[in-house]
């Protein structure tokens, strides 16, 4: 990037000049790199909501327009006429796969697509009631004690190994999840076919049995599809940010996303999913309508929230949850489906989009208000929902880890603060024992 101008910024009695980059949809960018040298100043931004972190080719969007491409591609164009093996592609590697790479790809997934049998062994130590998102995080960064390649990834490795490690990760991660819900539920694991898709090998690794047949439902495998394809990146999210920042101290690629899985669990970011449902269910069970259920929202004084709404950027419609509010329709009239859930969800949306105190804050549906209508469909059980949003996310998280390591700005991320604590001061004496702290302490007589 080549500065496009200057800013001045006035502080005290003096001027500092900082250049100012421009992005390639025409955003700008104050360049404060050089700032505390310059000023001897900070800036403070909580939240971040005013910082960039790096410059990325990944994924661009707009919060005002309701705008989101992955390497340029329009996500609602991915989501009607790509698979998700092809999004993540495109997104790790920056370009679509062309037969031959497809190919390549799809025998690199099957060959990954399990993991180091003595590592089945750990599914049995957690407990039934154990979350599949506490499960996945931990079976992931124990990936690198099986497979070390990456340890300390010094940027050398070279595009194959990065590639392995990518595609042995995405593969696995789906057999992991699957086979934490065969756990819960206290069914043998189903291992992965390659004979199936992506999509399909997952849903039949989640419901075949040998006591119940499970038939792929084509309508269900291209919903998945969608699904994944529009959770597979969303540029500097909360996990996303993750990932480089626990990823720049150079750990290894499983360790990073560990850490990812980690952050998305959070109820105000990929765990909304799960708790938009819940609030949902507890209508219904409890016979709150939606006009109460708003009403309550709206005088906790921010404590309640309205799961699945809000979001940090978008201050419109989240255009990935256009998308999967047109798919939750399909899907239930394919499967022949009548979710009272949908229902109370759709209600929900309409008091909230015409109520001043949503309108004023800028509250529309994200991705996570719809999308569990479709999961529950599919039969995936709530507490798998995050877990679905991490597969799908995944391909994102690899290309930010990896595009980080390439970037000739590469630098340990470690933000500065405002101190505000107590200036300096001294013990006064009695204030603490006096022995040095390894005698053990007198006893009184
Ligand atoms: C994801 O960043 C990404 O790209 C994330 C994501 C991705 O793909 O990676 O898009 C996925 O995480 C989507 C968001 C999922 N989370 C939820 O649905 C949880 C509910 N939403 C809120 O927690 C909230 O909207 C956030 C956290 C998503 C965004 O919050 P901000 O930007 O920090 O804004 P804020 O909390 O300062 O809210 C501003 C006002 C406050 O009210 P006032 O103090 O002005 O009176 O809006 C209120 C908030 O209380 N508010 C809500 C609300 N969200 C914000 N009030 C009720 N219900 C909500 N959902």
């Amino acid at each position: 990037m080549t500065p496009q101008g200057t800013a001045t910024l006035a502080l005290g009695d003096k001027n500092y000049s900082l250049p100012v980059f421009e992005g390639s949809e025409g955003e700008k960018a104050i360049d404060i790199s050089t700032l505390r040298k310059q000023s001897g100043a900070v800036t403070l931004d909580y939240g971040y909501q005013n910082t960039g972190s790096c410059a990325s080719t990944i994924t661009y969007l707009d919060g005002e327009k309701g705008i989101l491409r992955y390497r340029g591609y329009p996500v609602e164009e991915l989501a009607a006429k790509s698979r998700f093996v092809e999004v993540a592609y495109l997104l790790i590697n920056g370009k679509m796969p062309d037969a031959q790479e497809r190919e390549e790809w799809s025998l690199l997934l099957n060959r990954h697509s399990m993991f180091h049998e003595d590592m089945r062994h750990f599914f049995y130590r957690f407990p039934d009631r154990a979350h599949p998102m506490a499960i996945l995080s931990a079976m992931v960064v124990s990936l690198s004690a099986f497979y070390p390649e990456l340890s300390q990834h010094r940027g050398d490795e070279g595009e194959e190994a990065i590639n392995i490690a990518a595609t042995r990760l995405l593969s696995k991660l789906r057999t992991i999840a699957a086979f934490s819900y065969k756990k819960s539920i206290g069914e043998p694991f189903v291992y992965p076919r390659h004979d199936l898709s992506y999509c399909a090998n997952f849903l039949n690794m989640m419901f075949y049995s040998p006591v119940h047949p499970y038939e792929i439902d084509p309508v269900v495998v291209q919903a998945l599809s969608v699904l994944l394809i529009l959770h597979a990146d969303h540029e500097q999210n909360c996990s996303t940010a993750a990932v480089r920042l626990v990823g720049s101290a150079r750990v290894n690629l499983y360790a990073a996303v560990a850490a990812g899985i980690c952050a998305l669990w959070g109820p105000l970011h990929g765990g909304a999913n799960q708790m938009a449902i819940e609030m949902l269910e507890e209508m219904m069970a409890r016979g709150i309508t939606p006009r109460q259920r708003i009403e309550q929202i709206k005088n906790s004084k921010g404590k309640d929230l309205l799961y699945g709404f809000g979001h940090r950027v978008y201050k419109h419609y989240d255009p990935r949850a256009t998308v999967i509010k047109e798919t939750c329709y399909r899907v239930l009239k394919a499967l022949n489906i009548q979710d009272p859930l949908m229902d109370i969800a759709l209600e929900m949306e309409d008091l909230a989009l015409r109520d001043e105190f949503f309108i004023s804050r800028n509250l529309y549906p994200n991705i996570d208000f719809y999308s569990g209508i479709i999961l529950r469909a599919m039969g995936i059980p709530k507490n798998m929902f995050t877990v679905m949003f991490a597969l799908g996310r995944l391909p994102g998280w690899i290309a930010h880890w990896k595009e980080a390591h390439e970037d000739p700005r590469f630098k340990l991320q470690r933000p500065r603060q405002v101190y505000v604590g107590p200036t300096l001061r001294h013990l006064e004496p009695g204030q603490c024992t006096t022995e040095p702290s390894h005698m053990p302490l007198a006893r009184s007589r």
